[in-house]
């Protein structure tokens, strides 16, 4: 664990500053002056070298300095946080932007690293044109709408996979599209309402034909809820029979402290193995909340250490299953940048292995070596 002095430091050393997250929308962030990185320590993707690869999600700023220090030693594969969804790389359509996702993986080259691709079809942090009709209106369900919307998502889908071609080893094709609050199951996006299910077909079909031996999923959040998980499973099975190129499905595995069990994953994971699929956990971290409501100022030490546990259970979880699991992808590098910050609402979080200040949290200890946890109380 940390020491005294150097947790002192660490504290002193964190600050507020704006930061741009990769969305244009500039925000308060928790950052640290960090005096170094800790290099007495096991790197993680070494530990876990025989079990999967281990992933970061990342924003540019995480590839220079000592952020990029700490990716290098514990993380062999990693994932643009933003920067390569629908908005960033063809903000206009036909021009396309690939500028900080060709960073990304230029990094990941040079340090030997894999690329997981994230996303290539989303309801969300999509252009404004992309749902415009010929007369730049919003598209209604009309044949014309939905012949014009699949054409720009094949186009863009065939501009993007052969962009990077066998830089990146696994797409994230579809993102998110189940909602269990709906009669059908189905998320009633943009891309549901004009083209029905045809666009998740058209999606894997595309991305298949342009990089034949990549890896595809579909991605979903709270895959362990039994009624998302039955429809996500009876979508699976009704785009295999329809011969559509489907690899496997990312659990993205945003959970708190206590939910969803370990058991609840384990149960899911096995329920799609049968069904053919691989499995990857995509986007995890640990949220210490458990409501919208909770607000913590600074990260209480007791949570660190449940935390710590959590974490230590999930990976138990998560290594039992390989073999069914190919890869564990963070969403995040370190507490200094999370999403959590600014989702459900604003406040401050603590949701990875290392903190603001790029120190290693009982968290990581959780997944690295479980004796080093500080004692339960
Ligand atoms: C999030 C990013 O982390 C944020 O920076 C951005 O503002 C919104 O998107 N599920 C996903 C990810 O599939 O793409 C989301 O990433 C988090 C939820």
């Amino acid at each position: 664990m940390r020491s005294g002095p150097i947790l002192l430091l660490s504290l002193c050393c964190l600050s507020f500053r704006h930061v741009d997250d990769g969305t244009g929308v500039t925000r308060f962030a928790q950052t640290a002056s960090v005096p170094s990185i800790q290099t007495d320590i096991p790197s993680l993707c070494t530990a876990l070298a025989s079990d999967f690869p281990l992933g970061a999600a990342i924003w540019p700023g995480a590839l220079t300095g000592l952020h990029g220090e700490l990716l290098k030693k514990h993380f062999n594969s990693i994932t643009a946080e933003n920067d390569m969804k629908w908005q960033h790389v063809e903000p206009v359509e036909g021009k396309f932007e690939f500028g900080p996702a060709d960073e990304l993986v230029s990094f990941a080259k040079a340090n030997h690293m894999l690329v997981r691709g994230h996303t290539l079809v989303w309801d969300q942090q999509n252009p404004t044109w992309l749902f415009k009709d010929v007369q730049g209106r919003d598209m209604t369900p009309t044949p014309e709408n939905k012949a014009l919307l699949l054409q720009r998502l094949s186009r863009h889908i065939r501009a993007v996979v052969s962009h990077f071609g066998n830089d990146v080893y696994a797409w994230d094709v579809v993102n998110e599209p189940i909602d269990p609050s709906q009669p059908d199951g189905f998320r009633h996006s943009a891309w549901y309402r004009i083209t029905g299910t045809d666009y998740i077909d058209t999606a894997f079909r595309v991305a298949h034909e342009t990089a034949p031996t990549a890896k595809l999923y579909i991605n979903e959040y709270a895959t362990t809820n039994p009624r998302k998980r039955g429809l996500l499973l009876k979508l699976v099975r009704e785009l295999k029979n329809r011969g559509v190129p489907l690899y496997g499905v990312g659990h993205q595995m945003h959970v708190n402290l206590d939910y969803p069990r370990a058991s609840a994953i384990t149960q899911t994971v096995h329920m799609f193995a049968a069904a053919g699929m691989d499995n990857q956990i995509t986007e995890l971290d640990v949220s210490v909340y458990q409501n919208d409501q909770q607000r913590y100022s600074s990260a209480p030490t007791a949570l660190l250490a449940r935390q710590g546990y959590r974490y230590r259970d999930l990976f138990r979880c998560f290594r039992k299953l390989k073999g069914s699991i190919s890869a564990v992808t963070f969403w995040g590098l370190a507490d200094d940048h999370t999403w959590l910050a600014h989702y459900p609402v604003d406040r401050p979080n603590w949701p990875l292995l290392f903190d603001a200040a790029l120190q290693a949290k009982p968290a990581y200890w959780g997944v690295v070596n479980p004796r080093r946890l500080p004692r339960r109380k």
